[in-house]
């Protein structure tokens, strides 16, 4: 594998998710990862990455000296190109510049730029010059920056003074790859089919013959989690599925065919439309629709995972974004995200995660690799609370048929359209909100029905989708025409921030 020493850039994760692309597995470690962690660690070459705001902070964080002893060999991106400098005796000084893309001049006799053409495009960063210590050499340069790149090559030691892993450097994904196979001498061992022989391995010597609970939800990480380990074990795990009431048109019906039916797995489903509609009668106020739905969904479990006897583990679809967002976020909360299938605290179940390492798109792969069909594989993020969170205002049978409907004819048409897999999320919502039309000649007070439709990469930030205004068209008159008790569809058009994703 590739470490990857993290000093907080914000391309860290891309960085890391592109070496996995080129093939070979790499792991993201906070910069207080020791030589002797390393070591034991399987390393075929480490990464000391960019730092968040000045080169400073990454020097004031550190590294543990003895990492450069290792014969391993060290490529440093930006901030982590100065640490190396400097842990080689090399002077800095300082130099103001911005980050911006520009031309460097690359060495075609470096490792790194090896069949590249002389004259690269790439994202330089912010910071200072530097002088280079004994036994390096240049091997980028430009005008403003006259040491872009240096290098070792008998120490296996690579700097680089821009971002190979930004999307502004034109051929930082081939320089990676070099730095891979032609300095690492590795590649092509990371591969979807690989990590499910490794894991299924894995699950079966932990689990031995004790039995395995899941809570699916019908989302793409707990579907390839049930997936996944009833490939390592079979009969050996059994599934709870709650149906809430609060899923899109078709999402049951597709979840129980392909677990019960298709995969052939012990499957409990269990019916707690009602009990959740009970319980949520009467509650207008957003955040304490979130409790009640996520407080009875623990209940529900709790109940019926009382009835199975002799579980021993609980399967858990933690992705590898869960664990290096929940360890630096400390943004305030915005809503409370409860993720049904997020379990009680309280269970006494050891946890099985063995998506833990993967990010999202390699979970989708695994998921299609293990044969689950490409609605659940493809599935758009789907919050916890479901249709819950999209009715506003009290949640009522009626409200969520019609909430339900118009979302189906909304995805029809986005899918009609090729936009499926364009659009990150798309939705209806149903406000609180009636309203005067005239339908047959005749006045009509009904609802009105938003649409939403945002790109992201995560959640965090949004920008409204430019959805062609024929596909508007088509998606309003239809769910005026078809969907009972709805006279006017309007378009959100507000990017997050300073608007939230979902409406509640
Ligand atoms: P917001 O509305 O906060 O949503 O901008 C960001 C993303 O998160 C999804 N979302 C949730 N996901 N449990 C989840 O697992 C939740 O309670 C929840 N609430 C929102 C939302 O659909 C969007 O993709």
């Amino acid at each position: 594998k590739i470490v990857v020493i993290d000093y907080g850039n914000s391309y860290n994760q891309l960085l890391t998710r592109t070496i996995r692309e080129l093939g070979v597995y790499s792991e993201l470690y906070p910069h207080t990862v020791t030589a002797d962690e390393i070591k034991g660690m399987n390393a075929v070459g480490i990464i000391l990455s960019g730092g968040s705001n000045s080169l400073e902070e990454a020097s004031a964080l550190g590294i543990d000296p003895s990492i450069f002893e290792l014969g391993l060999p060290i490529l440093g991106i930006s901030a982590g190109a100065r640490l190396v400098a400097k842990h080689f005796g090399g002077k800095m000084s300082s130099m103001n510049e911005m980050d911006e893309a520009s031309e460097v001049q690359v060495n075609g006799q470096s490792k790194l730029f090896n069949g590249l053409a002389a004259q690269q495009t790439v994202l330089v960063d912010k910071g200072e010059a530097v002088e280079l210590p004994a036994g390096f050499t240049t091997v980028a340069s430009s005008v403003a920056r006259p040491v872009a790149a240096f290098e070792n090559e008998d120490k296996h030691v690579y700097g680089l003074f821009f971002h190979p892993e930004a999307p502004e450097t034109e051929n930082g994904k081939e320089m990676l790859r070099q730095f891979i196979t032609a300095v690492c001498g590795t590649g092509n061992s990371w591969t979807m089919e690989r990590f499910i022989e490794i894991e299924v391995e894995k699950i079966r010597a932990q689990v031995g013959d004790k039995k395995v609970l899941c809570a699916l939800s019908g989302g793409v990480d707990s579907s390839v989690v049930a997936a996944l380990i009833h490939r390592a074990i079979g009969d050996q795990l059994t599934c709870i599925f709650v149906d809430h009431g609060l899923l899109r048109k078709g999402e049951v019906e597709s979840v129980v065919d392909t677990f019960s039916n298709r995969f052939n797995m012990n499957f409990v489903k269990v019916d707690a439309r009602k009990r959740f509609l009970d319980k949520l009668k009467g509650v207008t106020d957003p955040e304490q629709k979130r409790k009640t739905i996520g407080n009875e969904f623990i209940y529900v479990f709790d109940e019926e995972s009382a009835k199975l006897k002799g579980i021993d583990f609980l399967a858990q679809g933690t992705i590898y974004a869960d664990i290096i967002e929940s360890g630096t976020a400390t943004s305030e909360t915005i809503k409370s995200h409860h993720n049904v299938g997020g379990l009680p605290e309280d269970m006494e179940f050891e946890l099985i995660e063995p998506l833990k390492a993967l990010f999202k798109d390699e979970v989708r792969a695994v998921g299609a690799a293990l044969g689950l069909p490409s609605e659940i594989v493809h599935r758009q993020p789907f919050p916890g609370p479901g249709l819950g969170v999209r009715v506003l205002g009290e949640i009522t049978e009626a409200k969520l048929d019609i909430v339900r409907e118009a979302d189906w004819i909304l995805r029809d048409e986005i899918a009609k359209a090729g936009l499926d897999r364009e659009i990150w999320q798309y939705f209806a919502v149903l406000p609180d909100i009636r309203s005067v039309g005239v339908r047959d000649g005749k006045r009509s007070y009904d609802y009105a029905v938003g649409i939403r439709a945002v790109h992201s990469v995560d959640g965090m930030t949004a920008d409204w989708a430019r959805v062609p205004w024929d596909v508007l068209e088509k998606i309003s008159s239809r769910i005026t025409a078809e969907v009972d008790h709805v006279n006017r569809v309007v378009y959100d058009i507000t990017a997050k921030p300073p608007g939230t994703i979902e409406w509640e």
